[in-house]
This record gives C-alpha cells, sequence and structure tokens, in this order.
C-alpha cells in the first residue's frame, strides 16, 4: 500500500483547484496515506519546496478561488535533467505518487514522471475546457459566469449608448468560453477559431438588427482570434454604429468558485486519490456524461475534442 503522495497545481490557475486539493488530502488521509504539498508546481519538486499538509490544513479553502499551492510554469521541468532532479526529491521525501493538477502541459510532464517510475494522475484544472478526454475542466463554470456577468455589465453601457461591443473572452486557442458566454448574453456574433467567420457577414447581421429595431449589440470573440481592436474598428468602419473592445482578461481566472466547479473538482480529488491508492499513475481523471473516468496519459494528449456546432448554430439563430 502505498503510504505517501504529493498533489501540486501547474500552469495557469483555476477556481476550483483548492476544491481539488482538499479532496485529494482528505481522501488520502481517510486511507492512511500522508500528503504533502508540493509548492509553485513543478518548481517545487525541482527545488524541494515541499510541505507536509493535514485534514485541517485544506480547512476553509472549498470556496476560494486561486490555488493554495501556488502555481507556475516551471521551464526546466521540460528537459530531462529537470525530471530527474524531480524524481530525486520524491525519492529523498518518500514520495510515492503524485496529484498533478493542470493543463495539457502539466499533463506531459506528469508523464515524464511517470515514465521515471513515479506514478502521477492528472487532474483537469484549466479554465479553457480544452482537454479532449474530458468534458468539464476544474474552473470552465466560474470562468463563464464571471465572464456573463461583466458582459451583462456591458450590456447596460452599450445600450445607454446606442454601441457595439466587442468582448474578447480567454480560452487559449478554444472557444468554449466564447460560445457559452455568447449564448448566455444574446450576443449578435460569436467569433471562436473553429468556425470560419466574415466580418461582412457580422456587420450585415448588425444593419439588419437595427432595422429590425435593436440599438446596441454585443460581438463576443475568443483570445485566440486576437485583435478584438481591429474587429472593433472594422465593425465600425462597415456599420457607422460607435464600436468599443473590452479584452476581459485575467479577472475571468479569479473569484469564488461556483458549486459546480467546487463538487466537480471534489469527484475528481477524490478518484485520483483511489487511483494512486490501487498503484494506478499514468492516467488522466475526467468526466465523460457526467461520470467520473481515467484515461492513459499519452491517450489523453492524442485525443481531440469536437466544437459543438450544433450550439454554435443554435445561437446564430437566435440571436439578433
Ligand atoms: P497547462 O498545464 O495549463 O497546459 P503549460 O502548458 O504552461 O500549462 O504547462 C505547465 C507546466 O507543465 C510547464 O511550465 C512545465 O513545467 C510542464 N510542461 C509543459 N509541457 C511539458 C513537456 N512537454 N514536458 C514536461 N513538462 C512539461
Ligand atoms: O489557460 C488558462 C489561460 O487563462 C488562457 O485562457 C490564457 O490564454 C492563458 O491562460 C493566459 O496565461 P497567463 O496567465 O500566462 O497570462
Amino acid at each position: 500500500m502505498i503510504k505517501k503522495i504529493g498533489v501540486l497545481t501547474s500552469g495557469g490557475d483555476a477556481p476550483g483547484m483548492n476544491a481539488a486539493i482538499r479532496a485529494v488530502v482528505r481522501s488520502a488521509i481517510q486511507k492512511g496515506i500522508e500528503v504533502v504539498g508540493i509548492y509553485r508546481g513543478y518548481n517545487g519538486l525541482i527545488n524541494g519546496d515541499i510541505r507536509p499538509l493535514e485534514i485541517t490544513s485544506v480547512s476553509d479553502i472549498i470556496q476560494r478561488g486561486g490555488t493554495m499551492l501556488y502555481t507556475a510554469r516551471c521551464l526546466e521541468f521540460k528537459e530531462k535533467p529537470g525530471i530527474l532532479k524531480a524524481k530525486q526529491t520524491c525519492i529523498d521525501n518518500g514520495i510515492e505518487g503524485i496529484v498533478v493538477i493542470g493543463g495539457d502541459g502539466s499533463f506531459r510532464g506528469a508523464a515524464d514522471l511517470s515514465a521515471e517510475g513515479i506514478p502521477c494522475i492528472g487532474l483537469p484544472g484549466t479554465i479553457d475546457n480544452d482537454i479532449a478526454m474530458t468534458e468539464y475542466t476544474i474552473g470552465y463554470d466560474t470562468a463563464m459566469n464571471t465572464a456573463m456577468e461583466l458582459i451583462d455589465k456591458l450590456i447596460d453601457t452599450a445600450s445607454s449608448h446606442d454601441r457595439c461591443s466587442v468582448v474578447e473572452v480567454m480560452g487559449r486557442r478554444a472557444g468554449y468560453i466564447a460560445l457559452n458566454t455568447g449564448i448566455a448574453c444574446g450576443a449578435t456574433a460569436i467569433i471562436t477559431t473553429e468556425m470560419p467567420y466574415d466580418l461582412n457577414d457580422v456587420a450585415e447581421k448588425i444593419k439588419n438588427s437595427r432595422k429590425a429595431g435593436k440599438n446596441h449589440f454585443i460581438i463576443v470573440v475568443s483570445e485566440g482570434i486576437g485583435n478584438s481592436q481591429q474587429i472593433a474598428e472594422e465593425i465600425q468602419e462597415h456599420v457607422h454604429i460607435d464600436c468599443r473592445a473590452t479584452i476581459l482578461g485575467h479577472v475571468q481566472r479569479g473569484g469564488a468558485p461556483t458549486l459546480r466547479d467546487r463538487v466537480e473538482a471534489s469527484r475528481m480529488g477524490y478518484y485520483a486519490v483511489e487511483l494512486l491508492s490501487k498503484g494506478i499513475g499514468n492516467r488522466v481523471v475526467g468526466l465523460q456524461h457526467g461520470e467520473v473516468i481515467d484515461v492513459d496519459i499519452q491517450e489523453a494528449l492524442k485525443m481531440t475534442k469536437e466544437f459543438p456546432k450544433d450550439l454554435y448554430h443554435i445561437a446564430n439563430e437566435i440571436a439578433i
């Protein structure tokens, strides 16, 4: 039976990571497994920044955004000497398995460490929902709700000024946040990298909506498209409407996690410890049809995710 595990958060933080850490710590201790927190992602493994976590170390964090273990992007871990240093830290500290909460990049690191004999389990923690093996990532729901609330505020001011508001939301190269917030806020158009778009069509749609009596417009752009300022300028030129571009930015990563993020993070954290306690490593945990599942890390990294074109179609049909 495994005696000691570590837990770390890596890559961009996401609301709900704390709930996952809590679940890992509490469920491991219930099984008689010691837990250590590894600080600032893989840096903590390389530098030995490791501290024991007790049942009460994770009290009062389930409702907090960010990550109590801090997070980082660690370039040294991408090279073999970095991985070997991390392995040695595990040996020196008696760490027999690690739960890695992060995105695809973090899972690549987890696969490398698993190959060196330290079993790792990946938990999908990213607001982007861009991990193919799972339909849901920790932080996604909170980020979408934050973006939705902020866009609602933009609607107030856009409608008061007869303006068009071009809003850029996060998601790295993925358009899931854009699609869902666009529907939820009644955006006239949603522009993402997954779907072809033509600004002439967007302009035409705005003109038709104006004829139908609408005085303000929201265009949601995913950050993978980039140039939201330029899109605003082009729409202004085509339609002769006052346009403003707003980049929502990192505010989307903060705040108290929603109920969904807290619950799914807790389920997945618990499941990760179940796997490690059975001596299973090199897996990523995720959700499929609402059920918690696990997949080999290499397989998970090869998988691709379908963009929900039907939802995109609905959005276009019902928004003016
Ligand atoms: P995310 O996990 O959110 O995708 P990154 O891509 O920035 O974020 O990756 C987070 C960290 O995971 C990196 O800083 C690095 O420490 C580690 N990592 C990323 N790619 C690799 C890789 N190919 N091999 C080993 N470690 C990696
Ligand atoms: O992966 C989460 C995310 O917030 C992306 O949506 C965004 O592209 C990126 O991280 C921003 O990274 P950074 O925190 O390094 O600016």
